[in-house]
């Protein structure tokens, strides 16, 4: 089980450092931090998997502003996200340029974690299928032939402390698995109160941690109810 911590834009070089001095994950859980790119040479020199936020389809040239997955497989970092709903929402990126950044990630030599999720307005109006079966056949088609791992986080769950169901998790999840054989992770909201229960659900293999991340203690509690549930 995967437990990967998105730190968004906080914590720079020296609070990571700090977090890094405070937190000691348990065994038998796979821990990934996210840091932001500026923390990413730090977050690299201690011991746990880091993947960066995003990362572009290009090796170099003239993108002010990016960073190439080589270059960040070149400071040892071992991974990225992409597609994330900010970036999608926030920064205009598409599914395709979300399949294209994939896709680089992964001949680079980096493992993916690839996001989707609906918005609340998409839900409503009975288009989550659709949605969900575009941005996931995107990244599917791209990273054929490659492991990579996907988030669900429906857009509406995330920061907002309202969390998807265990049973909307699930129903998702299986979706999602009906186009893409692939891990998939919970994101959204999950808090060390709501883990437990969103972790046990059958198509649920982890969780993206974006807020409670941050705090060493309840970062800790989350990563602890997944061993628990990987626990027979
Ligand atoms: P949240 O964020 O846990 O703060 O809702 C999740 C994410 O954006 O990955």
């Amino acid at each position: 089980m995967v437990i990967a911590g998105n730190w968004k834009m906080f914590k720079g070089p020296a609070e990571t450092r700090a977090f890094l001095e405070a937190f000691e994950p348990p065994e038998g859980v796979d821990v990934v931090i996210c840091p932001p790119t500026a923390s990413l040479h730090e977050a690299a020199r201690g011991p746990l998997t880091v993947y960066a936020q995003n990362a572009h389809w290009e090796p170099e040239g003239p993108y002010t502003g990016e960073v190439a997955p080589e270059m960040l497989a070149e400071l040892g970092v071992q991974g990225t996200l992409v597609g994330h709903s900010e970036r999608r929402q926030l920064f205009g990126e598409t599914d395709e340029m979300v399949a294209r950044r994939a896709r680089a990630a992964l001949t680079a030599g980096l493992g993916v974690i690839a996001c989707v999720g609906e918005t609340l307005e998409q839900r409503e109006s009975g288009d989550m299928g659709l949605v969900l079966k575009i941005q996931v056949e995107a990244i599917a088609y791209a990273c054929e032939g490659h492991d990579y791992a996907i988030a669900y986080e429906p857009v509406w769950a995330i920061g907002t402390g309202r969390t998807a169901t265990p049973q909307q998790a699930q129903d998702a999840h299986a979706f999602v698995k009906g186009i893409a054989d692939v891990p998939v992770l919970y994101g959204g909201s999950v808090k060390p109160e709501n883990a437990e229960e969103l972790l046990s659900q059958p198509s649920v293999d982890g969780a993206l941690v974006g807020g409670a991340s941050l705090e060493p203690g309840s970062f800790h509690a989350i990563c602890e109810a997944a061993v628990r549930v990987s626990t027979p």
